[in-house]
């Protein structure tokens, strides 16, 4: 691979599996990886549970000294204060949370969230000592408009407002009409937009922060096709949804090096 960045895998739950499925998934995840030798410094891998779990989560990594990281799935824009029902990132750090999801195409429709609102969560991320995991992507009526990559690249320009050009952060591409239909982008489409999203991060951040930044795909992700987006340059991991909730598949999609050029 010509990336040196250590790929990612992360796998969101969305609203799947409470506290005491959690931890039997995530046992028997790391059994699979260890009895399979994974290389957990060669290919992270990133658990994204409900906020329910977390705690639950947090003491099985911690007690069996497990090298998973863990993720959120979202974060208030605020750090304290009167917001009923909002969950603070400095009460995900607390808990050993790594990652956090920032605009999800779900949070972005159903929540109504918006450029600004993607741009103070990670802000607020940032603040919290957290990795904000930038959601992009197009829906179909976007690419037939726009192309391929203006959407996302815009929308990558607007989440980085607020944060300073040292800000750690992720990036996933996720086109909308790939999200949960079983349609995956190809490599390329994929490929390519993931290097337009790199080109305009060099631009916003500098060019070392760009070749420092994982780039991710999401959209139906399984271990089938895993192989072919991790030969694209700018493709640094995935962002898995359905496929994360089965144990054997999400390993297998975890260990792509074992099938990459199959
Ligand atoms: P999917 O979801 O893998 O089920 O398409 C990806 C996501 O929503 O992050």
């Amino acid at each position: 691979m010509v990336t040196t960045r250590t790929p990612l895998i992360a796998g969101n739950w969305k609203m799947n599996l409470d506290h005491l499925q959690a931890i039997a998934f995530v046992q028997k995840l790391a059994w699979s990886l260890k009895d399979a030798k994974h290389d957990f410094e060669s290919v992270e891998a990133a658990v994204f549970p409900p906020f329910t779990d977390l705690r639950s989560v947090q003491t099985l990594l911690d007690a069996d000294k497990l090298v998973l990281a863990l993720g959120a799935q979202d974060l208030s824009a605020q750090d304290s204060g009167a917001y009923t029902g909002e969950i603070s990132g400095r009460f995900l750090s607390k808990l050993d949370v790594r990652y956090v999801l920032v605009g999800h195409s779900e949070r972005r429709t159903l929540h109504a969230e918006d450029d600004g609102v993607v741009a103070t969560k990670v802000a607020a991320a940032h603040r919290s000592g957290l990795v904000p995991v930038i959601c992009v992507g197009e829906t179909a009526a976007d690419l037939e408009q726009h192309g391929p990559s203006a959407v996302p690249v815009a929308q990558l320009r607007a989440a980085l407002a607020e944060v300073p050009a040292s800000a750690e952060i992720v990036v996933a591409y996720e086109p909308v009409w790939a999200i949960g239909s079983g349609q995956a982008a190809t490599a390329e489409q994929a490929g390519q937009v993931c290097s337009a999203l790199r080109t305009a991060l060099a631009d916003v951040a500098g060019s070392d922060a760009a070749a420092a930044t994982r780039i991710l795909y999401g959209g139906s992700v399984k271990s089938s096709n895993i192989a072919s987006f991790m030969r694209e340059p700018d493709v640094d991991g995935a962002l898995v949804g359905g496929a994360s909730l089965d144990v054997d598949e999400f390993a297998s999609i975890v260990r792509f090096q074992a099938h990459v050029g199959v």
